[in-house]
C-alpha cells in the first residue's frame, strides 16, 4: 500500500530522473523485482491475491514512469516553446540568369521557324575558326590582340566567334541544314561598360537549294518582331564577313523610344544587334557541300547585346559578377 502510495507521487525533472527511477523501481535490482524474488515465499493459500497486487504495482509503475519519460522525450523536441502552426522559414530559391532566360527564348523563337541546335567546342582550332571561314592568313582578327591562344601554339585558340560551329556541322552533314548555335565566346579585349573579354553569341546557318537573301530577311524580321515586339522594324546595312557575301549589319528601330530618338540609341533611333549574309561559296567548297547546288545564310548575334536592350542593362559586366540584387530582378522574366 505504502509502494501504491510512493509511485503515486514519483516525479522526475529530466528524462535522466525518470530512468533512475525505472532503475529504483523495475530494473533487475529493483524495488519491485525484488518483490516479485520474495513472492516464492508466500503460503501458496495467499498466491493468487498477492500476485495480482504485485501484478498491479508493477503495471501501475511501468505506465507512471513511462508517462514521465514521454514527457521528457516530447520537451526535448521543444513542443512547447515554439508555435508549430506558425509558417515556416522559406527556402531561398535562386533564379535563371538573364543570358540563360534570353538565349532560351531565341532558341524558342527559331525553333518555331524549324531551327534546330548544336553546340561545339568552346576551344578550337585555326581552321574551325578561321581558315574554313574564308579568313585571309594576314586578316587582323587573327592577331594576338583579338584571339586567346592556348599556351604557345598557333594553332589552339579560344574561339572569338560561334561561326565555328556553322564548319563543324557543315563537315559533318550535307543539306537541307536549319540550326543555331549558342554559346561562349573569347577575345582579348579590355573590359569595359560596354565590352568583355567573355560573353556569348547565338549563331544561325539556313542552307538548301534557292536559299536567298529574301529568305534570310524575312528570316530576321520575323526574329526582331518575336524578341523586341511587333512594331519593330528592321534595316540591313551593308558589311563586311570573310565568310559570308554579300554581308550586312542588321539594326532594329529602337525598342525604348520606337525609332523617335534616346540615348539608347543615341537619337538615331537605330540600334544594330546582328550581323548576316549569304554562305560565301568558298566557305561551301571548305566544307564538302556542292557550292553550284547549294545557297545559304548565316547570322551572329550576342546575347549580351540584346539582353541588355531588352533589360535596359547599361554596363556588360553586370552578367558576370553575379550580385544577387541584379540577378534577382529576373526572378519573373520566365
Ligand atoms: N561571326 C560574326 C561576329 O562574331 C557574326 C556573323 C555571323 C556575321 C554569321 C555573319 C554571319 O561578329
Amino acid at each position: 500500500k505504502g509502494l501504491v502510495e510512493e509511485i503515486n507521487h514519483i516525479s522526475a525533472s529530466s528524462a535522466d530522473e525518470a530512468e533512475q527511477l525505472r532503475i529504483k523501481y523495475l530494473s533487475k535490482k529493483g524495488i519491485i523485482t525484488a518483490l516479485f524474488d520474495d513472492f516464492k515465499q508466500v503460503d501458496n493459500s495467499q498466491k493468487r491475491e498477492v500476485g495480482k497486487t504485485l501484478n498491479e504495482l508493477k503495471t501501475l509503475a511501468t505506465d507512471r514512469i513511462n508517462a514521465l519519460k514521454e514527457q521528457f522525450a516530447n520537451q526535448s523536441a521543444d513542443t512547447g516553446k515554439y508555435d508549430l502552426t506558425a509558417p515556416g522559414a522559406s527556402f531561398p530559391i535562386g533564379g535563371r540568369h538573364p543570358l540563360s532566360i534570353v538565349k532560351n527564348e531565341i532558341v524558342e523563337i527559331f525553333a518555331r521557324l524549324g531551327f534546330t541546335v548544336s553546340e561545339g567546342p568552346e576551344i578550337e582550332d585555326d581552321w574551325h575558326v578561321f581558315t574554313a571561314l574564308n579568313f585571309p592568313l594576314e586578316h587582323p582578327a587573327r592577331d594576338m590582340q583579338d584571339t586567346f591562344f592556348i599556351a604557345k601554339d598557333p594553332d589552339i585558340l579560344l574561339r572569338t566567334h560561334t561561326s565555328s560551329v556553322q564548319i563543324r556541322v557543315m563537315e559533318n552533314s550535307q543539306p537541307p541544314l536549319r540550326a543555331i548555335f549558342p554559346g561562349r565566346v573569347f577575345r582579348n579585349e579590355a573590359i569595359s561598360a560596354r565590352a568583355h573579354c567573355i560573353f556569348h553569341q547565338v549563331e544561325g546557318l539556313y542552307i538548301d537549294e534557292n536559299v536567298s537573301f529574301a529568305d534570310l530577311k524575312q528570316t530576321l524580321l520575323f526574329f526582331a518582331k518575336e524578341m523586341f515586339g511587333a512594331d519593330t522594324r528592321i534595316r540591313l546595312r551593308p558589311s563586311f564577313f570573310p565568310f559570308t557575301e554579300p554581308s550586312a549589319e542588321m539594326d532594329i528601330s529602337c525598342s525604348l523610344c520606337g525609332g523617335k530618338g534616346c540615348n539608347v540609341c543615341k537619337h538615331t533611333g537605330w540600334v544594330e544587334i546582328l550581323g548576316c549574309g549569304m554562305v560565301d561559296p568558298n566557305v561551301l567548297d571548305n566544307c564538302n557541300i556542292d557550292s553550284k547546288k547549294y545557297t545559304g545564310f548565316a547570322f551572329g548575334m550576342g546575347i549580351e547585346r540584346i539582353t541588355m536592350l531588352k533589360y535596359q542593362i547599361k554596363d556588360i559586366r553586370l552578367f558576370f559578377e553575379n550580385d544577387v540584387r541584379f540577378l534577382e530582378q529576373f526572378k519573373a522574366a520566365y
